[in-house]
């Protein structure tokens, strides 16, 4: 039987330039958070400005409602990786390593992009060391996705990288082809072997997104069923961009100029 689950959806021009507005609203979304964030603030009011950013720019939120998550934004601290729920109880601090990930759907195609910032731009040499390294290895990764290479080609790049640096990638979690959908085939892995994996191919969107560590990659969900955490304790950051394969080689779509 043909397996239809793992055929990639190929995207026409036309598509992909709804892609661009989709992801375009995001990543000006996130820059503003960006500009705003500050200690004192808490999640819900990031929440809030991602959810007016989006709207008056012609967008709907994308993670509401998705498998039951309760809000726009992703905003996780410190020793959180990813799916941290916006609390109106949670305020930022200065040197805070805030990682926000942020979805929206622009007529039925999906954006979805994440930053890591520190609040108060100083932070522990770690911390800025670990920003850095996971941000670059995104663009080791989006370097491969061009037509002819294997998927895993992105894949390895961003794990050698990371690995190189001291730090390691989570693999509980992983980036994604994107469209109509949030998430559809094929999953991207943040480790794995070059030469492997499918062909890239003109029309192809990914979602490339490094969650790297700077312990041990394990781990735990916390018993809100989203935010998940280094088992260890060690800080974490995620960077995420939405790429189409072109013939002339990676179009990020969610980066603003
Ligand atoms: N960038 C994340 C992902 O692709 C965001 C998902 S958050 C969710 O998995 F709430 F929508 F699940
Ligand atoms: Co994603």
């Amino acid at each position: 039987m043909k397996k239809t689950s793992t055929s990639i959806i190929l995207k026409a021009p036309s598509e992909i330039e709804k892609m661009r507005v989709a992801n375009s609203i995001v990543g000006e979304v996130l820059q503003e958070l960006k500009t705003v964030l500050a200690a004192g603030m808490t999640t819900l009011d990031l929440d809030r400005i991602a959810a007016e950013g989006i709207e008056k720019r012609g967008g709907s939120p994308a993670f509401r409602g998705y498998r039951g998550y309760p809000a726009t934004l992703c905003v996780s601290i410190n020793n959180e990786i990813v799916h941290g729920i916006p609390d109106p109880k949670r305020v930022v601090a200065e040197g805070d390593v805030v990682s926000m990930d942020l979805g929206a759907i622009y007529d039925g195609f999906y954006g979805d992009s994440a930053i890591s910032v520190i609040v108060g731009g100083k932070g522990t040499e770690t911390a800025r060391r670990l920003l850095h390294v996971t941000e670059t290895a995104l663009y080791k990764g989006i370097e491969y996705a061009r037509p002819k290479h294997r998927l895993q080609d992105i894949s390895a790049a961003v794990q050698s990288w990371v690995e190189g640096n001291g730090f390691s990638v989570v693999r509980q979690f992983v980036g994604h082809g994107i469209g109509r959908s949030l998430h559809e085939p094929p999953e991207v892995p943040n480790f794995g072997r070059r030469g492997r994996g499918p062909i890239l191919k003109v029309g192809m969107v990914l979602a490339i997104e490094p969650m790297v560590t700077v312990g041990s990659p394990e781990v735990k969900v916390l018993s809100d069923g989203w935010t998940a955490v280094t088992a260890d304790g060690s800080l974490a950051a995620h960077f995420e961009h939405t790429v189409a394969i072109t013939k002339k080689g990676p179009y990020i779509l969610s980066k603003v100029n």
